[in-house]
């Protein structure tokens, strides 16, 4: 019987150069870019808090110090704040420095995600982990965040677990694809799997269903991603050593539930934008009425 173990930890690798967001992206991470006035990387972070996680590890590179920043305490902004009585936003700037034990490691080359996992693999050790990926921001306003809904799945198998969604025929090769066992007839969210493939083809892909930037991993992972071939795009590739573990272990996909945002892609960030703008009371009608406004006109 495999030792029943809690997920603790996750790793968030954030050492992308945001070619897509150039030129914001030249001397600020993507990961700072804000949705209304929260950078995403905040978003990711709150997810994995409120899924139970303590300790987070962000993967960097030496162009991301102000993400390091973003986390920590600013006594010098509490200090003109305080003075200038603003004490509404003290509070906030310190809870985001109290959010989580953040920790960083740097991947010094650009070598893929798979790549950038490995760098986690000390500060892990031998336990079930998280990732969650910057680029997917996943709201579930009434019910559990993504990564809840992952490791409760976890907790039921006590396996692997990659977080899915269907995408529509011609999305397929920006996703990793699962194939989940034709055995596996349960019409629910959890499904097993016996094959998973890095942006196929739209006539090779195995099914709709994509790995949307939210995983459990059991530590075996390492040991494969250690000797893991370069594959789709030259780069090391979580999914092919994903597929790998699945030849001495059982992985699952969970259909998780949310919507979920393009946030590497610019109009995904646009949708992000006005959907969580329509949402804050502060900003809901005014927003509204602009829309309305330009709306006939397009
Ligand atoms: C990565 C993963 C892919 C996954 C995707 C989700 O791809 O390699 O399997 O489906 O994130 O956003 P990327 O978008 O970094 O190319």
């Amino acid at each position: 019987m495999m030792n029943k173990k809690v997920v603790r930890k996750a790793v968030i690798p954030a050492a992308g150069l945001g070619t897509r967001f150039l030129p914001a992206t030249k001397a600020l991470p993507k990961e700072m870019l804000p949705i209304v006035d929260i950078p995403t990387v905040q978003y990711i972070v709150d997810e994995a808090v409120k899924s139970g996680i303590e300790e987070v590890l962000i993967i960097t590179n030496s162009n991301k110090h102000c993400m390091e920043n973003h986390f920590d305490k600013s006594y010098e902004l509490e200090d003109r704040l305080t003075a200038s009585g603003k004490m509404k936003e003290v509070e906030m700037i310190n809870r985001i420095a109290n959010m989580a034990n953040i920790y960083y490691v740097r991947q010094k080359e650009p070598r893929g995600l798979g790549h950038a996992i490995l760098c986690a693999k000390s500060f892990i050790g031998n336990e079930p982990f998280a990732i969650l990926l910057g680029d997917d921001v996943v709201i579930n306003k009434e019910g559990d965040p993504a990564l809840r809904q992952l490791i409760n799945a976890y907790k039921k198998v006590n396996a692997s677990i990659v977080g899915v969604q269907t995408v529509a025929e011609d999305q397929v090769s920006k996703y990793g694809i699962v194939a989940p066992s034709e055995y596996d007839t349960s019409q629910g969210r959890l499904k097993k799997l016996y094959d998973m493939v890095e942006k196929p083809r739209q006539e090779d892909a195995p099914s709709r269903l994509a790995v949307l930037g939210r995983y459990v991993l059991t530590p075996e992972i390492f040991d494969l991603l250690e000797n893991q071939t370069p594959g789709a795009g030259g780069e090391i590739q979580l999914t092919d050593a994903i597929k790998r573990l699945m030849t001495s272990q059982a992985v699952y996909s969970y259909d998780f539930e949310g919507t979920r945002y393009d946030v590497g892609d610019k109009f995904g960030f646009i949708k992000a934008t006005i959907d969580f703008s329509l949402d804050r009371e502060d900003l809901h009608d005014s927003v509204a009425a602009y829309i309305k406004e330009i709306a006939p006109g397009l």
